[in-house]
């Protein structure tokens, strides 16, 4: 059997990261190419800096990317943890400049990450309703119904006692106030039980860097729900990126 090979970039706060992805896996294939996110982050920068990525890998099929947006008809929308300038940029436009060669589907990072871990990871999250977050710079969110995404969901912005959940409890909140994990899982509890209030989902699945020391802290949360820790951790992107461009998700 031949094997199914896609190419996925993720747009992050300090590195943007980009390979090769095995469809059947998610696995990488090679070596992950990572650059330092241009400062400050603009569309222009960002789309050279990933065609710089695509030129390196020498990949000349069709490239998945994540934004830290809202991302809507190929138009990013929200620029909460990115350059201003992102709002109302037209995807297609920018991408089509940057890389001539390379068609590109463009969509939100969590979203990618949700779509990742339900085709790769755990074979019992793909029914069901599955919330998965993203703790970072922000808190992603993607929510995903028997294997169905519901877009561009951007929990991390609900406010819960007066402040955005991302700004008390994604692990920048953690680093910034120095938090301890114990002190830390509180303020992720608390963030989890509104969510599971609101949505009743049947699984959280947490993500983000932070995940690979989830025995540190997925223990002590207190929520009702279970919550599983991420399987494909930081890769989780890249490979929803270069799923959903194989699979045509956002044309
Ligand atoms: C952004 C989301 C993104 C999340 C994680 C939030 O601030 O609004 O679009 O998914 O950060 O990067």
């Amino acid at each position: 059997m031949t094997q199914r090979v896609g190419f996925g970039i993720d747009v992050g706060g300090s590195g943007i990261k980009g390979g090769r992805v095995d469809l059947d896996t998610g696995l990488l294939i090679g070596d992950r190419i990572k650059i330092l996110t241009p400062k400050p982050a603009t569309p222009d920068a960002v789309a050279k800096t990933i065609a710089e990525i695509v030129k390196i890998a020498q990949w000349d099929g069709h490239v998945g990317i994540t934004l830290p947006s809202v991302v809507q008809n190929q138009t990013a929308l929200l620029a909460a943890n990115i350059d201003g300038s992102w709002v109302n940029t037209d995807c297609q436009k920018l991408f089509s400049a940057h890389l001539p060669n390379n068609p590109a589907h463009v969509l939100n990072d969590a979203d990618a990450a949700g779509l990742a871990e339900v085709q790769f990871g755990n074979p019992e999250n793909k029914t069901g309703s599955v919330m998965l977050l993203t703790f970072g710079t922000g808190i992603g969110s993607a929510l995903i119904h028997d294997g169905k995404l519901y877009p561009n969901s951007e929990l991390g912005h609900l406010v819960i006692d007066g402040t955005e959940a991302e700004h008390y409890a994604s692990s920048k909140a953690k680093e910034d106030k120095d938090l301890s994990y114990k002190k830390w899982a509180k303020r992720v509890s608390k963030v989890l039980s509104v969510y599971e209030a609101l949505f009743w989902p049947s699984k959280f699945i947490v993500g983000g860097g932070i995940s690979r020391k989830h025995e540190k802290w997925v223990p002590l949360l207190t929520c009702k729900t279970p919550v599983e820790p991420a399987t494909l951790h930081n890769n989780a992107g890249i490979a929803g990126a270069a799923l959903a461009a194989e699979q045509g998700l956002y044309p």
